[in-house]
């Protein structure tokens, strides 16, 4: 089976060339925005056209969340019109897409974990336009698995995790909100779950099209952004204080979902997935880290 990455040095980029050598009968091509500028559909074409994927592992994107408040346009031209290049491409040469998108989409105001089939109410620009981009690959449908993950960091890029390694060997106190719960999600935990997606459709190319549809990945539990903190300082052993303080007391251009906590049952039945607590998956990349 081959496989063509897009946004290859990105953080999850980054996880999925970790993982890939586990994966031997799969022939894996990456490429960031340097060769495969997703903004320019005539080379999205041609890279597609040229390699003959069988899947696309979308997932590359704008994610600056508040900074897509002031540039609706760029957010939108790769959250969604790069989909509709890249679903287009699908199309004509017969590859499905495996698209990567964001717990923020759903945001309707519940308090009990969102299941795929809830329905979304995307708020700021940065979620709209993610979910243009799973309207516009479901349109298209080039035969597509979509999944919403939240709260990713990884032991590189920019990421909470690096954020408050950075402040708390800084300072001696920081204050984190307490009143938005979800769930971290590890981008090598991420990367594991597409593995295992992807032995599965190798295994069986018949069962591809039965995989078809969204569905919901994130490490187990759920927590703060405070409590993520404290965990962080915690497992990297750093002194720093965290206080917890509510949304209110820090405002952001882009409005945060107050509860995203989403529930895994889906893609644990379908594809018999075991997931890591966010607290062990934490500890994990953060020893990692230490070991390098
Ligand atoms: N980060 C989160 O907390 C979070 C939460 C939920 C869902 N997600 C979703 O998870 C996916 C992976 O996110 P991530 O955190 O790994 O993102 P990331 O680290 O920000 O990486 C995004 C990648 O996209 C690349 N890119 C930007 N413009 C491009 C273009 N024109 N053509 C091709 N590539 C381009 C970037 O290239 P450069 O390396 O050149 O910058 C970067 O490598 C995304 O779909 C995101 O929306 C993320």
């Amino acid at each position: 089976m081959r496989i063509l990455v897009t946004g290859a040095h990105g953080q999850l980029g980054l996880a999925l060339q970790q993982v890939a050598p586990q994966y031997k009968s799969m022939e894996w091509h990456f490429h960031g925005r340097e060769d495969l500028d997703l903004l320019d559909g005539e080379m999205v074409d041609r890279m597609v056209r040229f390699l003959q994927p069988d899947i696309i592992i979308n997932t590359a994107a704008y994610t600056a969340v508040d900074k897509a408040e002031e540039e609706e346009q760029e957010a939108y031209a790769l959250n969604r019109d790069a989909v509709v290049y890249l679903a287009r491409a699908a199309q004509q040469t017969g590859a499905q897409i495996l698209h990567i998108s964001t717990d923020y989409v759903y945001d309707n105001g519940q308090t009990t974990p969102y299941q795929e089939t809830d329905q979304v109410k995307p708020g700021g620009v940065y979620a709209r336009s993610k979910h243009a981009g799973e309207v516009a690959l479901l349109d298209a449908d080039p035969g597509h698995v979509i999944i919403r993950t939240s709260w990713l960091y990884g032991p590189v890029r920019h990421n909470f995790l690096q954020t408050m390694l950075r402040l708390g060997a800084d300072r001696a106190q920081i204050d984190v909100v307490f009143d938005q719960a979800g769930t971290p999600t590890c981008t090598t935990d991420l990367a594991e779950c597409i593995g295992q997606i992807l032995k599965q459709m190798d295994l069986d190319p018949g069962v591809r099209e039965a995989f078809r549809g969204v569905y919901n990945f994130s490490n187990e539990g759920v927590c703060s952004w405070y409590d993520f903190a404290v965990a962080i300082m915690r497992f990297s052993q750093l002194p720093c204080r965290v206080r917890p303080i509510r949304s209110a007391a820090f405002p952001t251009p882009a409005r945060r979902p107050s509860f995203s906590v989403m529930d895994k049952s889906k893609i644990k039945d379908q594809f018999g997935l075991k997931i890591a607590h966010w607290r062990d998956a934490l500890e994990r990349c953060i020893g990692g880290m230490e070991k390098r």
